[in-house]
C-alpha cells in the first residue's frame, strides 16, 4: 500500500491526531467538501438537492466503533428521525439509508447490532425505502454478512456490501450475486494476508467481481469514481444484456460531482452517498488517503487561512 496512504490511515485511529484534526477550525471547510451538514434538515436538504438533479441518494449517519449502548441508541434514533423526515417530505422513493453496524454496536455484541439494524429496517420499510450495510475493516466482515442474512429473512431487500480488495471477495460475490450488492475497492487499511495491495490487483479483482454481480439476478450497485472501471462496468453490462434499470454506478458527495451528473444525464441510475453528522473524523481520513490531491488541499486550507 502507498505509505502516505497508510499513514493516513494509521493516524484515523490514532486519539491525539483526531483531537487536533477535528478541533482545527480549519477542518470544518474542509469537511464541508465531503459532509452534508451535521443536522438531519442538512441531511434532508442536500438529498432534496441532488434528487432535483435528477440523482438518487444513499444517507449515512456518521459514526462508527461506538463503544458504549448510550451512542448505539442516538446513532439507532438519529437513523428513525432522519427516514421519518424522509417519508414526511417525499423523498423515500429516491433515498436508502448505508449503516455501519460498528455505529449501532457491534463491538458491544452482534446480538445488539442485529437488533438496531432491525429497528433501523421497520423504519426503512415503513417510510418506503430500505437499508444497505456498510462494510467496515476484515475483522467485521463474517459478522456483516451473518446479521445481514438475518435481516434479510425479514427485509430482503437489504444491501451488502462487498470489497473488492479482499482476496474472500470473489467468493462472497459468488454467494451474493442473486440479491443486493454494492461493489466498492475497499477503504480500510488492511494487510496483505488479507487483501491486495497492489492497485492494479484490486481493479483486476474489481472486475472479475463486477463480472461475476452482472451475471446473477441480482441488483449490482458499481461504487466507484474511476473512470476506466466506470467504463468497463457499462460495456460488461451491455454484454451481459442488462439495461440501465437493472444496475446502478454510486458515488460519494464532494467527489467528481460532475461525472455523477454525466452519468445521469447519459441515463444510468446513479446514486451519491451523503453523509452527515458530527462524527466525520474516520470518514474524512478515509477520503483524504484516497487521493493525495486531497491532502494538499486540506494542508493548503491549513495554511492559507
Ligand atoms: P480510486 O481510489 O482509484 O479513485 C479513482 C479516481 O476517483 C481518482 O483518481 C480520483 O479522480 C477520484 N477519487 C476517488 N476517491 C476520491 C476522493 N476521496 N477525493 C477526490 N477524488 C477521488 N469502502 C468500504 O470499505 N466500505 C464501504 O461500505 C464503502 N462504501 C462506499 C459507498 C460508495 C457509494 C462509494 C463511492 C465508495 C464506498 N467506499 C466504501 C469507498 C471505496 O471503497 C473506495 O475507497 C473509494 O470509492 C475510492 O475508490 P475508487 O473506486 O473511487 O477508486
Amino acid at each position: 500500500m502507498n505509505p502516505v496512504r497508510t499513514l493516513i490511515l494509521a493516524a484515523a485511529g490514532n486519539d491525539a491526531v483526531r483531537r487536533v484534526v477535528a478541533t482545527a477550525p480549519v477542518s470544518r471547510d474542509v469537511v464541508r467538501r465531503f459532509v452534508a451538514g451535521e443536522t438531519t434538515a442538512d441531511a434532508i436538504d442536500a438529498a432534496g438537492r441532488l434528487i432535483g438533479d435528477g440523482l438518487r441518494v444513499t444517507l449515512d449517519h456518521l459514526g462508527e466503533d461506538t463503544t458504549d449502548h448510550d451512542t448505539a441508541e442516538r446513532t439507532v434514533r438519529a437513523y428513525l428521525e432522519l427516514l421519518d423526515q424522509l417519508h414526511a417530505v417525499g423523498l423515500a422513493a429516491d433515498a436508502e439509508v448505508s449503516v455501519k453496524l460498528s455505529a449501532v454496536g457491534l463491538h458491544l455484541g452482534e446480538t445488539l447490532a442485529l437488533d438496531n439494524a432491525s429497528r433501523v429496517c421497520a423504519a426503512a420499510e415503513q417510510a418506503g425505502t430500505t437499508v444497505t450495510l456498510d462494510m467496515e475493516d476484515h475483522t467485521t466482515t463474517d459478522a456483516t454478512l451473518r446479521v445481514l442474512a438475518e435481516l434479510r429473512r425479514h427485509w430482503p431487500s437489504v444491501g451488502a456490501v462487498l470489497q473488492a480488495y479482499l482476496r474472500r471477495t470473489l467468493d462472497d460475490v459468488r454467494d451474493l450475486a442473486d440479491t443486493r450488492v454494492r461493489l466498492c475497492k475497499g477503504a480500510y487499511a488492511e494487510p496483505p494476508s488479507v487483501a491486495y495491495t497492489d492497485p492494479h490487483e484490486v481493479d483486476l479483482n474489481y472486475v472479475r467481481c463486477a463480472n461475476a454481480l452482472l451475471a446473477g439476478s441480482g441488483y449490482p450497485m458499481f461504487a466507484t469514481h474511476d473512470p476506466r472501471l466506470i467504463e468497463i462496468v457499462g460495456e460488461r453490462a451491455r454484454w451481459y444484456g442488462k439495461s440501465v434499470e437493472d444496475f446502478e454506478f454510486q458515488l460519494l458527495h464532494g467527489v467528481r460531482p460532475g461525472e455523477q451528473r454525466h452519468l445521469a444525464a447519459e441515463g444510468h441510475v446513479v446514486r451519491v452517498y451523503v453523509p452527515y453528522g458530527d462524527q466525520w473524523y474516520g470518514y474524512l481520513m478515509r477520503r483524504l488517503a484516497e487521493r493525495p490531491a486531497n491532502v494538499a488541499f486540506f494542508l493548503r486550507s491549513l495554511v492559507t487561512r
